[in-house]
């Protein structure tokens, strides 16, 4: 199929409360394992690429991969731009062909983040291009600042409801305690629930959660076994997908534990394989290996059989 909207994507995932899962690529492994997957689970998924994926891929090569794939399968993919950074990523993104953008001006002060993302909007308009945007600030929060005062860094529901209305973006990444990477929680691994509620009640839109990665023990585990060095590392529990997802949620982002599946089974290849070195055999390993990851995380999210 041709790349799908992502629109029409979200309308049946808010409709019937599942997540899409976002996968992040860079190379073509990962954009066949989860191509592949979404077949094998008859599940609708969302590439995505960085803009750092994209200075490292080509834009024109990472297309034509994921196009190629999408061809042969009868599932939906969407095409993302994760974390835009300005309106002409936005644009090159939907120049060659990407389905969906987010434009991410968090940062900015909350009336820059509006103008910003109606600039997006109005530029997505004529190809149906799905637009996401993100208030509130994800990571870190443990970090900077004491507990009292980590409230101020998550996504405030008054605001969301006043910046969907004037920004009019299809989807909002919202900021409830999850960070990129693989250090998530110093302490207890815990999301803020309640105001995935609020702001669903309010905004009514695909909601996002970044940061989202599990960062499993057994990833864990098999990528110390051979050797990296990951203290301390911490993810967002399984439970906490459920409950995301019945609260509101329609898209959740994957990387960390793709990079970690990749690397902790390349590792493994090349200690239990010393003397082998053909580049499609350790790939490979690390394709399976990826493969399993998202095959767990369609199951969690409720999307199996959606698309
Ligand atoms: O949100 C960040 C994603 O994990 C992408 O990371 O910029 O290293 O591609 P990246
Ligand atoms: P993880 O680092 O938790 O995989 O999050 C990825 C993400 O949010 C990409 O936008
Ligand atoms: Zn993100």
């Amino acid at each position: 199929m041709p790349l799908a909207s992502l629109i029409e994507m979200y309308e049946k995932a808010n409709a019937e409360k599942y997540a899409i899962p976002q996968f992040n690529v860079n190379n073509l492994e990962f954009i066949q394992a989860a191509i592949e997957v979404a077949e094998e689970k008859k599940a609708p998924i969302i590439l995505a690429a960085s803009t750092s994926a994209i200075k490292y891929a080509g834009i024109e090569y990472m297309m034509a991969m994921v196009r190629a794939g999408a061809a042969g399968v009868s599932v939906p993919i969407a095409m993302h731009l994760d974390h835009g950074a300005t309106t002409a990523d936005a644009k090159m993104c939907i120049d060659a062909g990407f389905t969906s953008v987010m434009i991410d001006a968090s940062k900015e002060d909350f009336s820059v983040n509006i103008s910003t993302t109606k600039e997006v909007v109005e530029m997505s308009k004529a190809g149906g291009i799905c637009v996401e945007a993100e208030l509130g600030r994800l990571g870190g929060i443990e970090d900077e600042v004491v507990v009292d005062e980590k409230d101020a860094f998550l996504t405030d529901p008054g605001q969301a409801e006043e910046f969907v209305r004037e920004s009019g973006c299809h989807a909002l990444a919202v900021a409830v305690g999850t960070s990129h990477g693989a250090y998530k929680f110093k302490h207890k691994a815990e999301l803020a629930m309640d105001r995935i509620t609020e702001i669903k009640d309010r905004t009514k839109i695909a909601l996002v959660l970044h940061g989202a990665s599990g960062v499993g023990q057994e990833l864990l585990d098999k990528a110390i076994k051979y050797g990296a060095e990951l203290p301390g590392a911490k993810g967002v529990p399984d439970e906490a997908y459920h409950d995301a997802v019945a609260r509101g949620i329609n898209k959740i982002n994957i990387d960390t534990d793709l990079r970690l599946a990749f690397m902790g089974a390349i590792r493994e290849y090349f200690t239990e394989n010393p003397s082998q070195f053909d580049p499609r055999k350790y790939l490979a390993a690390g394709k399976q290996a990826v493969m399993v990851q998202m095959r767990n995380k369609i199951d969690l999210f409720g999307c199996a059989g959606k698309g």
